[in-house]
């Protein structure tokens, strides 16, 4: 017989006396004594099977010794499930197909877990077990959702007129900012490639060749910590477009972001258009560059009340170029010391060393951790600026700024989980812009960039990067959703004279320069375009849609948190002979 005429999840009343043939696996069984009950499940669904022993007495003692995920092929008719029997949880609920013969393609070991139920799991036996994990219902859908969303990706930027083009993954060290993977090369004894951190340089070499409007869906890979949010190899959507200014490209991507949540979810966008907010703002009203804007809990500065008080935490701070910095929990002033205690260790896992606090009492009484060493119009300034009501608790961080912002946007969003105010179904897409255009490196004492080497700077900012190049801002923006920075990109370097001025100030002399990046350099006067382009990352993006915690729960094979696969065991050792053709000695 033929293995499957129809799938597991298209059958319904209009199919009623059709013979059908369906395919797959053993979800569940249901022995009855008489009656046997095998629910089928295909990719597209599940479908309840029925063996009747008076009928096909042959078949009906085959389906007695399947067991949970055998593969089978069934054939039988379709029938109208017996009144009150119907299942309205299931596509074909309302229909049973009446099995005629059945024919075991291969068996299973019992699983290590339950593929029927989405139970949690221990995450090293899902990864462990991938291909088991994946049958289940959650992967399934979080990667049929991935595909659709990058199957729409690439739709509509083919109707807006870009082209898809592969570029290398053997290539050379991309400065992304992370460690590079390297490929080590046999014909070249002592030499390497490098796996793209992304395909950067490419895609601008492609605006130097004409393309004009280019994307890839493009793997990067990236020796750096993993997070919850970052994989080693993980996929972009990387983009580049010619003639173009700032607005055009966000407008790019906010009109396919947009398409893709109104059309392929049912999340809510919280802004139309997209919220925009400078860097500058962005820090000083969240304490990130990433903020999460589905609720308020903002950061209010003090600096200058706390430098004038006799607290010392606070004028000891201000006076050592400090930041003083707190935020409003409404109605939590009943707070108990165990309570605070907690949000104290939180603070201090983000280098913190300490949290003040300060509780509006109902009557005007207020309950604080260093109040006292203030006077009553200082206290009453903060709360003042905090806007605190009774029955408020304002919390504050003292310390370098880095150190406040970071602490208390950490803090904001710890309380903004502890308070049900971060809805998963709501999407808050926001362009961060105005970023500065390099960052002091303490470290090496040099500018690094903010973005990356190709980034402009503003045209009206440009002879800051000789006077005041911290003052200098560049054309870069990223898009930030529920507090995740899912793309990233700018306007880019397209004058040999201002590519070199930026390699001069991030420290890389002429033959540094000219031996990483001769070729850019060398392209760049063959007649670029001014071009500019982002990189939005699918996983994060994905991971945001599907409403999961981390990105593992949207690729199919991801790494662990140490960066192995642990189902294949990568990385692993290889042959000397490997290492001999490749010209290498391990030194342990
Ligand atoms: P950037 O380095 O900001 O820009 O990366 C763009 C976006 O890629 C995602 N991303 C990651 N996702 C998962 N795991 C990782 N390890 C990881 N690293 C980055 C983020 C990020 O916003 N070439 C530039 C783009 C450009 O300028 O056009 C670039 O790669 O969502
Ligand atoms: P102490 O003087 O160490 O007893 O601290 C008094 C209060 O200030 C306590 O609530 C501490 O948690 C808090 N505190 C200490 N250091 C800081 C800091 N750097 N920023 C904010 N609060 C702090």
């Amino acid at each position: 017989m033929a293995l499957k005429s129809h799938t597991c999840g298209e059958l319904g009343l209009d199919d009623v006396g059709e013979e059908v043939t369906l395919a797959g696996w053993v979800h569940r069984r249901r022995d009855h004594g008489g009656l046997i009950f095998v629910d089928l499940r295909d990719r597209w669904g599940i479908t309840q099977v029925v063996f009747n022993p008076d009928t096909v007495a042959e078949a009906h003692a085959t389906a007695g010794t399947l067991r949970l995920e055998y593969v089978v092929t069934v054939a039988g008719v379709v029938r109208e499930r017996p009144a009150g029997l119907e299942n309205p949880g299931l596509a074909t609920g309302e229909i049973e197909v009446v099995a005629q013969e059945i024919e075991i393609l291969n068996t299973a070991k019992t699983p290590p877990f339950y593929i029927n139920d989405d139970s949690p799991v221990d995450e090293a036996l899902r990864l462990r077990y991938r291909y088991l994990d994946l049958r289940r219902q959650r992967m399934q859908r979080n990667l049929i959702l991935r595909h659709k969303v990058v199957k729409f990706i690439r739709d509509s930027l083919s109707d807006e007129g870009f082209l898809e083009i592969e570029t290398p993954i053997l290539f050379k060290s991309t400065p992304e900012g992370a460690r590079d993977y390297l490929v080590p090369s046999r014909l070249h004894p002592g030499s390497f490639y490098a796996l793209p951190q992304s395909p950067q340089q490419l895609k601008q070499l492609l605006m130097v060749a004409g393309y004009e409007r280019y994307f890839q869906i493009a793997r990067c890979f990236r020796d750096e910590d993993q997070r919850g949010d970052r994989q080693p190899e993980f996929t972009q959507l990387d983009l580049e477009m010619s003639f173009v200014d700032r607005d055009d490209v966000l407008d790019v991507v906010e009109r396919l972001y947009t398409g893709i949540v109104e059309q392929l979810t049912e999340k809510k966008l919280l802004f139309k258009p997209f919220q925009r907010l400078s860097y500058d703002a962005a820090m000083s009203r969240f304490g990130t560059d990433r903020p999460d804007l589905r609720f308020g809990l903002e950061l209010q500065d003090i600096s200058d009340i706390a430098a004038a008080c006799d607290f010392r935490v606070f004028s000891e701070t201000a006076a050592s170029g400090g930041l003083i910095k707190g935020l409003k929990v409404p109605g939590c002033a009943t707070y108990s010391r165990k309570q605070i205690d907690e949000l104290t260790t939180l603070v201090k896992e983000f280098g913190a060393r300490g949290l003040a606090w300060l509780g509006l009492g109902n009557n005007g009484e207020v309950r604080s951790s260093f109040a006292k060493f203030l006077t009553e119009d200082q206290v009453q300034a903060i709360v003042t600026r905090l806007d605190g009501a009774p029955g408020d608790l304002l919390l504050f961080v003292a310390d370098q700024p880095a150190v406040t912002n970071e602490a208390l946007s950490r803090l904001r969003l710890s309380l903004g989980d502890q308070m049900g105010l971060r809805d998963a179904d709501v999407l808050a897409l926001c362009w961060i812009i105005d970023f500065p255009f390099v960052i002091w490196n303490e470290e090496e004492k040099r500018w690094d960039p903010s973005h990356h080497l190709f980034t402009a700077p503003m045209d009206e900012d440009i002879p800051l990067l000789d006077t005041a190049p911290g003052k200098a801002r560049g054309k870069q923006y990223d898009l930030v959703c529920n507090g995740y920075e899912i793309a990233g990109g700018s306007i880019r370097i397209h004058q040999r004279e201002i590519q070199e001025k930026v390699f001069d100030l991030i420290g890389l002399t002429v033959e540094e320069a000219s031996q990483q990046f001769g070729h850019m350099l060398e392209a760049f006067e063959y007649g670029t375009p001014p071009h500019g382009g982002i990189a939005p990352g699918i996983d994060r993006f994905v991971m945001l849609l599907a409403g999961e915690p981390n990105i593992r729960e949207v690729i199919a094979f991801p790494k662990s948190q140490s960066a192995a696969d642990l189902m294949a065991g990568a990385p692993s050792p290889v042959s000397p002979v490997q290492l001999r053709e490749l010209h290498l000695k391990l030194d342990r």
